[in-house]
């Protein structure tokens, strides 16, 4: 960061607090060897159980080719909002109308009966509020947690993350889950029958696929982190489904859990080893802590905090401020902080305002900004080190990669970031396009649910009861 000779002193201190999270590309590339060897673990039948990357199968056999057709119900369940979405589709045109609801912390943590209940509830406002009663609709779930797929409307969840603890889930099928709770709802108006369980990865994959033939990958940057990719067969050792035509299949990657087995401990930091210890889930999603938005305002805030501890930072911070409390440094703080371009530092000052920071210099913003900057950049590159061995794997000279999250919507720097990164990364030759996907989770799901109606459209027809 720019200096004068007489503050070197200071800056040398700060950086010694902060060079963790600047790492070389030769170190970036040690990751994506990690990671492709991680995944290649998550894939082989004989490695699976020991792999912390799991490599789920979907089910999702074929990406959807623009002549999907009908009425849909969608569920969105991966933070803190629950939605309940009607998507029309009509080839290429889609309508949504959807409704957030909110999932309050207790029952995020909670039992599962409550966690169901409450989204049959919202279920049943819903189909009131659209005059749908009465009316079956098949439904998509997207369901942003790692789950073992049994088939397309049949999902275990292997384990909870982002925040959610709900007793009794876990290795359970959530479909049965949602159906008996819409059962305990006791209406005989409301009848759901969920079709298909997606991912937000996947459901941002099929959403762009409907418009690009191009799109290969899924990516999630937002309160968590995820890809998902089509692979061969051949290479799915987990495999229990048919071979027939296409031989290919979708793989939620759950890449959020990559590191969990100590690989990453090389490029971790102080401050991540902290917000681990302090999460719901110690030892869990070591990857995904370091880069998705659930984590980066904590990351920011705890090298903050240290700054100031050390005198460096903040001299007359009142310590009953927000800044010394955890959580309460959001990651959209970052995003806000970084959007300054000028000497004013106008956001970060009303930033600083509202987490009661006071009598802060603007010598104290550039230190905040450049803290920001860092750790920013270092979740864009580490996800761009993903990409990019995701990229190589399927070796194809061009493709798109359907982007979703609130972190790469609204980080003011991520997407350049990332392609500057993932361009120095994949092998030579290789050409690539990061594209924002819309809607993921209620499009993709709707579309998946439509595929999955049309084949069993054409099974019945084929063989009539
Ligand atoms: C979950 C994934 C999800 C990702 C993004 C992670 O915590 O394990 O299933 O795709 O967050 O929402």
């Amino acid at each position: 960061m720019p200096t004068t000779p007489e503050k070197l002193s200071k800056y040398e201190k700060i950086e010694a607090f902060v060079r963790g999270f600047k790492l070389s590309s030769l170190t970036y590339k040690r990751v994506m060897h990690l990671l492709n060897e991680e995944m290649n673990n998550g894939l082989r039948a004989n490695s699976n159980h020991l792999a912390d990357i799991k490599m789920f199968p979907t089910f999702v056999r074929a990406l959807p080719d623009g002549s999907e057709k009908g009425k849909f119900l969608a569920l969105d369940l991966g933070g803190t909002n629950f939605r309940v979405l009607m998507v029309v589709i009509n080839e290429r045109d889609v309508d949504i109308q959807s409704q957030t609801y909110l999932i309050p912390q207790r029952i995020m943590l909670g039992t599962g009966v409550q966690l169901f209940d409450h989204i049959a509830d919202c279920i049943c406002r819903f189909i009131r509020d659209h005059d749908l009663k009465n009316v079956r609709l098949p439904l998509g779930f997207t369901f942003s947690f790692p789950c073992k797929q049994e088939g397309l409307a049949k999902a275990r969840l292997s384990k909870w993350t982002k925040g959610f603890r709900c007793e009794g889930v876990v290795n359970e099928d959530i479909c049965y889950l949602l159906h008996e709770a819409m059962k305990r709802k006791n209406t005989t108006s409301v009848e759901v029958e969920v079709v298909a369980v997606v991912n937000d990865a996947v459901g941002t994959l099929m959403s762009a696929a409907h418009n690009d033939r191009n799109c290969e990958i899924g990516l999630i940057l937002g309160t968590g982190c995820n890809a998902c990719y089509m692979e061969s067969l051949e290479n799915v050792g987990l495999w229990e489904g048919d071979y027939e035509h296409p031989a290919q299949v979708l793989i939620n990657t759950e890449w959020g859990a990559f590191g969990d087995n100590g690989c990453l401990d090389f490029i971790r930091t102080e401050y991540d080893r902290e917000l681990d210890t302090y999460s719901i889930n110690p030892g869990k999603q070591i990857y995904e802590k370091m880069i998705s938005g659930m984590y980066m305002g904590e990351i920011v805030r705890l090298a903050l905090e240290r700054l100031s501890m050390e005198g460096l930072l903040f001299e007359s911070a009142d310590r009953d401020c927000e800044l010394f409390h955890r959580g309460r440094f959001f990651t959209k703080y970052v995003s806000e902080i970084e959007s300054d371009h000028d000497e004013f530092f106008r956001n970060t000052k009303q930033v600083l305002d509202e987490i009661g920071v006071t009598n802060y210099t603007s010598e104290d913003c550039k230190i905040v900004k450049y803290i920001c900057t860092l750790v920013s950049a270092r979740a864009a590159f580490l996800s761009s080190a993903g990409l990019a061995t995701v990229i190589n794997k399927l070796n194809k000279p061009e493709m798109t990669i359907a982007v979703d999250g609130s972190l790469y919507r609204f980080h003011p720097r991520f997407h350049n970031l990332m392609t500057l990164k993932i361009q120095e990364l994949v092998n030579h030759g290789l050409k690539f396009k990061l594209q924002l996907s819309h809607d993921g989770s209620g499009k993709g799901a709707a579309l998946v649910a439509a595929v999955a109606m049309r084949l069993r459209d054409i099974k019945e027809n084929q063989c009539p009861a």
